[in-house]
């Protein structure tokens, strides 16, 4: 399938999306959304891939946020909107993928695109990264999560300061804050994610999905992560990756998984 402003490889199951706007520093229009959208869905059922990687193209930018010309005109009502849409279609999306999702994120991060990497299962940064949720430097604030998930990843008195101030924090200060695992240099960006990937790659898929969710769940108001930890762990019992992950550990060699 061939989207506007995205570019897609897949390469020993591991799927790059690059996110293709560099004129406008990969902002985040709605077409983008879409695309991004359809791909993650389309790659999230691909039995091809195991890990998808999303990044920016050009040296300067991931994503500089949503495309601010786009909703500049907005009424309260499309601007809710917006927000709900992006949320369902792309963002909550990609957090509940059974597949893990790495941002690698390679120069600004701010607002959508910070909050686009948060909502990836973990990040990578170059050393030339710069994350921020600015919105309210625009009378806004922060619509595809970034209120919730900050505040998750780096403790509230810090995303508070963050996003009441709308300042943006180097890769390192973000290594310090947890918002980001690892910072490298930006030409081994994503080599560094890749090796990551492999790793995940080893590991039985159905477990991983079943891990993910049982994370996430710690996150969901009124929901017991203890519980769907336990009904989890139960299921990777059914699954013949069990099998063949203990039967291989037993008999001393490397397991095979199927993801069945
Ligand atoms: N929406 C729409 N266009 C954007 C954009 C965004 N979020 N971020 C950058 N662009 C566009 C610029 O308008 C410019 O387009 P033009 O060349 O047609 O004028 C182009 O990308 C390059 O950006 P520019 O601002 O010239 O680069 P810079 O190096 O001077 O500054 C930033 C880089 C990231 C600091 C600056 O672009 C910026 O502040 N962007 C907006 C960040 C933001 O507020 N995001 C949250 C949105 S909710």
């Amino acid at each position: 399938m061939n989207y506007e402003n995205l570019l897609i490889s897949i390469e020993e199951k591991i799927a790059t999306v690059t996110i293709n706007r560099p004129a406008k520093l990969n902002a985040l229009n709605k077409a983008t959304i879409s695309d991004l959208s359809k791909a993650v869905k389309l790659l999230g059922k691909n039995d091809d891939v195991r890990v998808i990687v999303i990044t920016g193209s050009g040296e300067k930018a991931f994503v500089a946020g949503a495309d601010i010309s786009e909703f500049a005109n907005f009424t309260i009502v499309e601007g809710a909107q917006l927000a709900a849409e992006g949320q369902e279609s792309l963002f909550d999306y990609i957090e509940n993928l059974k597949k893990p999702v790495i941002a690698a994120v390679n120069g600004f991060a701010l607002g959508g695109g910070l909050e686009l990497a948060m909502a990836c299962h973990f990040r990578v940064a170059s050393d030339n990264a710069k994350m921020g949720l600015p919105e309210v430097s625009l009378g806004l604030i922060p619509g595809y999560g970034g209120t919730q998930r900050l505040p998750q990843l780096i403790g509230k008195g810090r995303a508070m300061e963050m996003i009441t101030t709308a300042g943006m924090i180097s890769a390192e200060e973000a290594k310090q804050y947890g918002l980001v695992n690892h910072v490298v240099s930006q030409a081994e960006l994503l080599s560094f994610t890749t090796v990551i990937a492999q790793k995940i790659i080893k590991n039985a898929p159905y477990a991983i999905g079943k891990a993910i969710k049982a994370i996430n769940t710690n996150y969901k108001d009124g929901k017991d992560g203890f519980e769907t930890e336990i009904k989890s762990f139960g299921k990777c019992f059914g699954t013949l990756d069990f099998k063949e992950g203990t039967t291989a550990f037993l008999e001393k060699r490397k397991a095979e998984f199927t993801g069945k």
